[in-house]
């Protein structure tokens, strides 16, 4: 097994990696070398495994039945890239269409994104999503003041609320989701760091939040690409951010998944949503998904993150 030497030290992360490796040799094997050569921050993955025991109270079959939705959500991922690259739009088109036919499909029997298990393993277990945590944390959970407010939109799991305020003793949070699935697992999630008390989590729709007041950190990761009109999004995240604060952003850029709405074809196209709603990018961190690809052309894959100041 490629990570067997660091069961030791990592044994959470080992024993999914492990299970991982076995339940599809196929199509894991490769992503996990891609991984270790990668050098990735173990430890940070270790804790996302050893909170997923912890969020399953020990059970080790229902850590690996949900690791094992990873593998699902990534051949799911070359599916629906495939049916992109000959149609050249995303399946729906409308937030309606995709509440009738993803998130509130019966058969699923939960009110929200299908994939959030899926999506909390990928941040140890894909390199591009690794690299977006080692930017985050380097780079902007790292507080400008002793005390202050983050706002997350939307919270989904809620990792990034819990490792920026684990990181901020002194700053409180907002946590807004629109989904049933993504507020309990936010809850769950900041109960299990010990700050569910510093944070106000709201089920709530974005476009109908009132924010009394205005954020020193906004954290808006992977929403863009799942509403019609991202750039009313970055408007309205504009007029809730202090004038020294920041914005931390994610987008994918021409890659499919379920519940993608607004087909952003290259990084260029975000750049001018992001300058045209009034912030300017201080970083960039854009990434090809296929390693060996580029981030700066079109109709291809790109993980798109930067952190953003208003102008
Ligand atoms: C791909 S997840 C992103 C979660 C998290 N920000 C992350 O980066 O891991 C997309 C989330 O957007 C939420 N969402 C979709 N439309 C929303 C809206 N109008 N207001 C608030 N949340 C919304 C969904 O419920 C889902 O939890």
């Amino acid at each position: 097994m490629i990570f067997d030497d660091l069961k030791e030290t990592y044994p959470h992360f080992v024993n999914v990696a492990s299970y991982l490796e076995s339940a599809s040799p196929l199509f894991m094997e490769g992503p996990l070398r891609q991984l270790r050569d990668s050098a990735p921050d173990y430890a940070f993955a270790e804790k996302l495994c050893r909170d997923a025991y912890a969020l399953c109270d020990g059970a080790e079959e229902k850590v690996f039945e949900l690791a094992s939705t990873m593998i699902e959500f990534s051949m799911e991922f070359v599916f629906l890239q495939r049916k992109l690259e000959k149609s050249g739009r995303y399946l729906y088109a409308t937030f309606k269409e995709v509440e009738e036919q993803v998130y509130n499909d019966p058969e699923r029997g939960l009110n929200g994104a299908p994939y959030m298990w899926a999506l909390y393993f990928t941040q140890a277990f894909w390199v591009t999503h690794g690299r977006v945590w080692t930017f985050f944390l380097r780079d902007f959970a790292t507080a400008a003041a002793p005390h202050g407010n983050l706002l997350e939109v939307p919270s989904g799991n809620g990792l990034f609320t819990a490792h920026f305020l684990l990181k901020n003793p002194g700053w409180r949070g907002v946590a807004l989701d629109l989904s049933d699935t993504s507020i309990q697992f936010t809850d769950r999630v900041l109960s299990l760091n010990g700050i569910r008390a510093r944070v106000e989590v709201r089920k709530e729709d974005f476009f109908r939040f009132a924010g009394t007041h205005k954020f020193g950190r906004i954290i808006c990761g992977e929403f863009l690409e799942h509403v019609e009109e991202p750039l009313r999004v970055l408007a309205r995240l504009r007029t809730l951010v202090e004038p020294d604060g920041r914005l931390f952003l994610t987008a994918a850029v021409w890659a499919a998944n379920i519940d993608h709405i607004y087909l952003y074809k290259s990084a260029e196209e975000v750049r001018a949503h992001i300058r045209a709603s009034g912030f300017a990018i201080e970083r960039e961190f854009p990434q090809n998904v296929f390693l060996d690809g580029r981030p700066d052309q079109e109709k291809t894959p790109i993980n798109y993150s930067a952190i953003l100041r208003p102008v």
